[in-house]
């Protein structure tokens, strides 16, 4: 037996630095026995040794999913993803196989880890302190999967400009506004309970529950029941929902509108109205997403164009002329994805007669991102393309260098992978026909990796 020791429960760089030693070693997945905690002696880590420092070569794939899976809470995670390894090392086994038994397990894994991710960015709660005169922000959270640190950039990201930490039992994470720091588990005494706003979250969550959209069912499977008591909104919910079906009655006898759109079509209707930003000023109409509700596959593009804001549909212009056909040339039907925008609104410089395309501005795009959270939370895709730089900066939060990062697979704030690509109208700008071609080839060859990822999913899930 030989003991694979790791620093956290979800050390990947440790386990990866362990599967180096056990594959020179020729060591079976049988043979090795893998603890957490105990300070990591890396498996026959030698200076001499050249191949200490060489990284495993690993099919496409490969990282992403085993960086999730290294999540999971399943103690057996570490030997699952071993074994799979040899085996493709081996050739045994081919990242591509949707009917591997054991691909699907990972996948389903990594799909689950990828949810509790998601679910933390939507339910952590901070609850404001006075701390040496100074505001502290603290919320407590328990996850189910090993996603703390993993989580922490997007906190930070989204929070700089606020002191604040979050509190687990896995271990408590701390931003200074400056540096985060990790702190040791905690329980949910630590963390306080109330606070001045409490009350107005309650009020405003009581006022935009709409009981004629109640489903208790899908309201559970969204929002677990055991993050409830950390949400000052649910200690509403058991009374709201008792008293729904009176409510539902009183509002249809006083014929009330409903003020929060459950239908993309009431969204669509709502953004009509959106004054978030000056954009709407110039532009002819909103140029809304389009597509089925529950689409699998989503694509986000950078802004309307001319033709868009004369049509009032996403890509039927030039660049949508050769994202069409790229899409066919990939095997993937349009009508089946959803297709939108970073922004919503055409911005433009005009030169005569002529509307010139202007990018939009990180305001702009920061903006408009709450319509694409929303179409994101409705839709709920299981793959978002982003199309070109702004669609994967609004996506994900970071700035992306498209040549670099293309084909790669990121994550969106809402925690759904995105793929990356160019632009379809970069391809319009290219002067050389060659590379023009090329690049073209380029596009469709990432539009296919698209389609042969939801096509795993697909199978990976029934
Ligand atoms: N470019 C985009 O990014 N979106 C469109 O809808 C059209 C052109």
């Amino acid at each position: 037996m030989i003991t694979a020791r790791l620093d956290s429960e979800d050390d990947f760089d440790g386990w990866r630095a362990q599967c180096r030693g056990l594959l020179r070693l020729g060591a079976k997945p049988a043979d090795v026995v893998w603890q957490i905690g105990a300070q990591r002696t890396d498996l026959f880590a030698n200076p001499d040794s050249a191949t200490e420092a060489l990284p495993i070569a690993v099919p496409k794939g490969f990282a992403e999913l085993s960086r999730s899976v290294i999540c999971h809470n399943d103690p057996e995670r570490f030997g699952l993803l071993f074994q799979l390894l040899i085996d493709l090392k081996a050739g045994r086994r081919h990242m591509g196989d949707r009917a591997d038994p054991l691909l699907r397990k990972l996948d389903i894994m990594a799909k689950t880890v990828r949810r509790d991710i998601h679910k933390m960015r939507a339910f952590v709660r901070f609850r404001r302190i006075e701390d040496d005169g100074d505001e502290h922000f603290i919320a407590w959270f328990e996850p189910e999967h090993h996603i703390v640190r993993r989580n922490a950039s997007f906190f930070v990201r989204r929070f700089a400009g606020m002191r604040w930490s979050i509190l687990t039992p896995q271990l408590s994470i701390y931003w200074d506004k400056d540096k985060l720091l990790e702190g040791p588990a905690a329980r949910k005494e630590d963390a306080p309970s109330e606070d001045a706003i409490e009350a107005q979250w309650k009020t405003y969550y009581g006022s935009t529950f709409n009981p004629a959209r109640l489903k208790v069912k899908a309201m559970l499977k969204e929002m677990p029941k055991k993050y409830w008591h950390n949400m000052p909104e649910t200690a509403l919910v058991s009374e709201l929902i008792q008293s729904a079906r009176n409510r539902e009655l009183a509002m249809i006898e006083k014929e009330t509108t409903v003020p929060v759109a459950d239908t993309l079509q009431s969204l669509q209707a709502e953004a009509a109205r959106c004054r978030r930003c000056p954009l709407f000023g110039p532009a002819t109409q909103i140029v809304f997403g389009e597509g089925p509700q529950r689409a699998k596959l989503m694509f986000v593009g950078e802004q309307p164009g001319d033709q868009e804001d004369m049509q009032g549909r996403p890509f039927v212009g030039p660049a949508g002329q050769i994202f069409d056909t790229a899409l066919t040339q990939a095997g993937l039907d349009r009508s089946q994805a959803y297709v939108t925008n970073a922004v919503k609104h055409f911005k433009f410089k005009p030169e005569g007669k002529r509307r010139i395309h202007e990018r939009p501005n990180v305001g702009e795009v920061n903006h408009c991102r709450w319509w694409l959270k929303r179409e994101i939370e409705m839709v709920q895709p299981d793959l978002i393309v982003a199309l070109g730089a702004t669609a994967a900066r609004s996506l994900t939060g970071r700035n992306v260098a498209i040549t670099t990062i293309r084909g790669n697979i990121l994550e969106s704030e809402e925690g759904v992978p995105v793929l990356v690509t160019i632009h379809p109208s970069y391809l319009l700008r290219l002067p050389d026909a060659d590379k023009a071609a090329q690049e073209r080839r380029n596009f469709v060859a990432d539009l296919k990796q698209a389609r042969d990822r939801l096509e795993k999913l697909q199978i990976a899930a029934t």
